[in-house]
């Protein structure tokens, strides 16, 4: 049975003191049946790990080690302040800084060196969906993304399957179309790493997940949980959220 997995993902959103009351508010829920984390502007993270609130990650982090990087976040400055969990590949990134797949492969296996925890997203654009090739654009994600990682880094990943289209937007896809990508996911890391392997991954799912759907996505086969977004932001939507195991 896997564990459920739910991730508040802040974006660019809360000046410090909205953050941290925030922040201090969630971190009084607790779950027995789900992991829970919070993943704030990079820029609180370090306040934020010494409350012992709940676990937190980050957005986003440079593929080097160390260096000449203005403006950037590594790895192991993450570890350093007890950050355990990192997105890699959210659409946003993708899109707004024209992230391809080679770059979001080196940014995982910098992540796995340092023993992150990775939620690696993925999904297609509207006009894949439309032209059917949503299959086999998340394909490529998923294989030039994980290239070179092997079963025992794969241990440590959740998928997020994140159809761009429904990020933001309050549209979100039907029950079938959800499940068809999930257990299309995990039909294909079964391929690769084999079916125990695969069937211990948490697949969740993100985009417009709110208090009123979630409990409907979340019993959806292959459904893990959620990435969930403007949600986040609001106590009682995120509560409401978490309870809807
Ligand atoms: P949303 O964002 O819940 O606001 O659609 C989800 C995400 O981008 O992770």
């Amino acid at each position: 049975m896997r564990k459920k997995f739910i991730g508040a993902n802040w974006k660019m959103n809360l000046a410090y003191q909205d953050a941290k009351e925030l922040y201090t508010a969630l971190s009084c829920m607790s779950s027995s049946s789900c992991d829970i984390v919070i993943f704030p502007s990079a820029l609180y993270l370090s306040e934020f790990s010494q409350q012992k609130g709940l676990p937190l990650g980050a957005q986003d982090i440079h593929f080097e080690v160390d260096g000449a990087f203005t403006g950037s976040i590594s790895a192991s400055q993450l570890k350093s302040i007890s950050c355990h969990y990192l997105l890699i590949g959210h659409s946003e990134r993708r899109q707004q800084f024209h992230e391809g797949n080679d770059l979001i492969n080196l940014k995982v296996k910098r992540a796995i060196a340092s023993e992150l925890t990775v939620i690696f997203c993925c999904g297609e654009p509207l006009e894949e969906r439309n032209s059917l090739g949503h299959l086999d654009f998340v394909l490529k994600q998923l294989k030039e993304g994980l290239k070179e990682v092997n079963e025992t880094d794969l241990q440590n990943f959740i998928i997020a399957y994140e159809p761009i289209w429904a990020i933001g937007s309050g549209v979100v896809p039907s029950n079938q179309e959800i499940q068809e990508m999930h257990g299309f996911i995990r039909k294909s890391l079964s391929d690769w790493y084999g079916a125990a392997l695969a069937d211990s991954i948490r697949i969740i799912y993100g985009g417009s997940c709110n208090e009123s759907n979630a409990f409907e996505i979340f019993s959806i086969p292959n459904v893990d949980g959620g990435l969930i977004g403007g949600a986040s932001l609001n106590v009682v939507s995120f509560e409401k959220i978490v309870n809807s195991f």
